[in-house]
Formats: C-alpha cells, structure tokens, sequence
C-alpha cells in the first residue's frame, strides 16, 4: 500500500503528548485568562467548560476519526472521503495560514520579553505606567517586534523540516512536561501571594448576570482555538497516528490537559492581579504589561519572569508546528513538493503575513479591515468565524455524510474497543452540536 511511506508517532504517549502541544499553547496562557477576565470570570469559565465537553470533546474525535481514517493532509482528508467536502479542507488550510499571521506575532513577543527578563532589562521597571509604555513602545517598533518574530518563525521551520518524528513528536516529548512543571511552579507561587484569595475567587466563582449571547460565542470560539479544533490541525496529526492508537483517550486526555493548562495559567495569573490591584481585565496585554510589574515585586524577579516567558515560548511553539504542519502537509501531498519546500514555501508565506500583521500595530495601523486593524481582524475572523464555521461543517459531515462504517471502525479500532456511548457521541454531533453552533452564530449576526 502506498500509505506506508507516511510516517506515523510513536506509542500511545506520542499522540497524546503530540496533539496537547498543538492545543495547548497562546490560547490557554495569553489568551485565555484575558477572556475570562474580561468576560466575567468565573461565569465565563462555567460556559467555557460546558462548550469544552459538549462541542470540542465530540469534535476532536470526529477530527481524529477524518485523519486516521484517510491518512492524509486536510484537503486529501475530506476530499478521499467525499469529493464535494474538500472545501472543509481548504477553509482549514486557510484559517491556519491567517491564525499563523498574527500568533507568529505574539509568539515573537513572548520570545523577545523572555531575552529581556534574562538581561534585566524588565527588571529596570517598576510601575504599570512604566510597563506599558515599554509594551507600547515595542510593538509600534517597526524592527524590533519583526527581528523576534522572524526569529520564532524560523524556529518553527526548522522543526518542521526535520519531520513528523524527529522534529514535531520529539521537541513535544521534551516541551510538553517542561511547560507543566513551570506552570504547576508559578500557580503554587501565585496562590501564596497576600491577597490572592481574592483573585482565586473572581476566577472561580460564577456570575451568570454578566453572561449575553456574544459571551457563549466568545467561549464557544475561544474552546476551538483552546483545543485546536474546526481547521483540520488534528485531522492532520490524527493521519499520523497509529492503527492502534485509541481516538477517544486520546481525545479525552487532550481535552482535560488543555483545560487543565487553561485553569492553571488562570490560578498563575488571577490571583497575582488581584494581590496587587490591577484591574483583572485589561486585554491582551494582560501577560505583557500586568505580569512583569508583578514578578517585579517578587524576590527573584528576574528569575520568575524569565521562567514565565520561557513557559510561553514553549506553549507557542509546539502550537506554531502544528499550525505550520497543517499547510506544509497539503502542499507536500497535494501540490507534489518534496516536504523540504512545501516547508519553505509556508515559512514565506506566513512570514509576509506576520510581518504585515505586526506592522499593523504601529506604521500600519491606519489600514483598516471592517474598523479593526490586521492583527485584530486576523483573530476576530479566525477565532470567531473561520473556526465555528469549521466546527459546524465538521459536525454535518461525520454527523450525516461520512460512512457509519467508517466512523465505527476507527473510534472502535476495527471492532477491537467497545463504543458505549455511541448513541450520545452521534446525537451530539448530528443534532446538539450544529444547532448549538448555528444558534450562536446567526444571534451575534443579530438575527433574533
Ligand atoms: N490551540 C493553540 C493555542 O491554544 C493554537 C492552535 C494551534 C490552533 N492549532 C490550532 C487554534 C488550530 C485553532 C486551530 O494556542
């Protein structure tokens, strides 16, 4: 058979640890906490989990089951099973190219606060005043903010170029418990911080008047990026796993480590907020600005800022690969380039992309996309689009199109699992699941 060239992970450890690098990344650390806190906290968290278990858990399986059923790239995925689908495949190629563009950037800063807090320079500062004009200062930089994010791009490319089993399953064997130890470390330490009961409250206690239809579609958006679903990113790595490998562990360890890395990087973050009275809710620079005025009045600043900023190079970096692979695998596969230049031909890519998105932020700020500027269009239109559209495609296609045969066959491994919760599994993705999503879509369209 010809599909035996392809590489496939190694042990059960492999899948797992290799798809939780993919979820777990800027979306759980950066993005996470600054959602939460701006949308109600603990309120949010309730939503976010309820979203998590109803609409991501059904849909990383039904990814999985695509990928290992077909055992190839997004596009060849959707279109060996159904030739009218690929379309699926190719909103997934797509979305992961324009996610890449404005997560390259932010990867690239995390990668430039990290040198900063080895040097000292971070610890030169003391007040909020301070730290943001520092934060300003550097992303309205044309060259700085570009220099990092070439940096990390690069980075990602290299990996790629070493291949599925020396580049993408070994640096997520190595990554992944580094990133869970400083983690655990700095959630610890935040928890013993004066005041940070308080902080640990107002993440984890629900406030449901705070909750409005775009807050459900903000969860909603935000536990599909959380988990990497709706683009075919696990389609992609699901076509490397191995007959044995079973999908629904695999997906329900993926799920509860994501989440865990979620609810931790909250308790890391939260809790020092509150401890020294900054507002919980102050956006996406919430890790940029807030958190190294906070580490600064630790003892051993510099060693806690560098240890955070290492977490999150870690995070985006196993997140950036999986992205990066998304494209690179269709281009190899369906384009016929060696893996070598479908590599180089993403890495150019998105770096024009990032590149213009960083820009954005500064001397290209007057060019606008619906009254936002590239970098915020590119994560309203993939977060709250392209990856609930994605999602709710996928729903009907295993739901109703794909093969019963064929989805049986892999969540059973060929007949050798038990399927017990086979009538919940298809009543979710048939009906609940689309009609939730189409629900939530068409009232932030203002349709009711
Ligand atoms: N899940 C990653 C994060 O939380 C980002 C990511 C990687 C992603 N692959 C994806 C998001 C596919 C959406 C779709 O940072």
């Amino acid at each position: 058979m010809k599909h035996t060239q392809r590489a496939t992970l190694g042990g059960k450890l492999s899948a797992v640890l290799v798809a939780a690098g993919s979820s777990v990344g800027l979306g759980n650390i950066w993005r996470f906490p600054y959602v939460a806190g701006d949308n109600g906290g603990g309120a949010f968290l309730a939503i976010y989990i309820l979203c998590v278990l109803i609409l991501g858990l059904p849909l990383m399986i039904a990814e999985f089951s695509v990928g290992r059923a077909s055992r190839k790239n997004a596009v060849g995925a959707y279109r060996a099973l159904d030739r009218k689908w690929s379309f699926l495949g190719y909103n997934g190629v797509l979305a992961a190219f324009l996610i890449l563009g404005f997560y390259f950037v932010v990867a690239g800063w995390t990668a430039e606060y990290m040198v900063h807090s080895v040097t000292g320079e971070l610890a030169r500062y003391s007040t909020a005043e301070e730290y943001t004009a520092m934060f300003e200062r550097f992303i309205q930089n044309p060259w700085r903010p570009l220099l990092y994010t070439l940096l990390f791009i690069t980075a990602t490319h290299f990996v790629i170029a070493l291949g599925v089993q020396k580049g993408i399953e070994r640096s997520a064997k190595v990554l992944m418990p580094l990133l869970f130890i400083i983690l655990i470390a700095l959630a610890v330490h935040s928890l013993l911080m004066p005041g940070g009961s308080e902080g640990l409250r107002f993440f984890l206690k629900p406030d449901f008047s705070k909750i409005t239809a775009a807050t459900v579609l903000t969860a909603l958006g935000q536990a599909f990026f959380s988990l990497s679903i709706g683009i075919g990113t696990m389609v992609t790595y699901a076509s490397y796993f191995k007959p044995e490998t079973n999908l629904r562990h695999t997906a329900l360890n993926v799920t509860i480590l994501d989440t865990l890395v979620a609810l931790l990087a909250g308790i890391a973050i939260f809790p020092a907020v509150f401890s020294v009275g900054i507002q919980p809710s102050s956006g996406p620079s919430l890790v940029f600005i807030t958190l190294p005025g906070i580490f600064n009045g630790m003892p051993w600043s510099m060693v806690w800022s560098s240890v955070f900023f290492l977490l999150l190079v870690v995070a985006a970096l196993t997140s950036t690969i999986s992205l990066h692979e998304v494209i690179t695998a269709y281009m190899h596969e369906e384009w016929h380039l060696s893996r070598k230049s479908a590599a180089w031909a993403t890495t150019g890519a998105t770096l024009v992309l990032a590149a213009l998105a960083s820009l954005s932020l500064g001397v290209l700020n007057g060019w606008r996309i619906c009254g936002l500027n590239l970098f915020d269009a590119l994560d309203y239109l993939t977060a709250n689009i392209l990856l609930p559209v994605g999602g709710f495609f996928t729903c009907i296609f295993v739901g109703w199109r794909l093969d019963r045969k064929i989805l049986q066959m892999q969540v059973t491994n060929d007949g050798q699992l038990p399927f017990r919760i086979r009538t919940l599994f298809l009543f979710l993705l048939r009906y609940l699941c689309p009609a939730i999503l189409l629900l939530v879509f068409l009232d932030n369209l203002g349709a009711f």
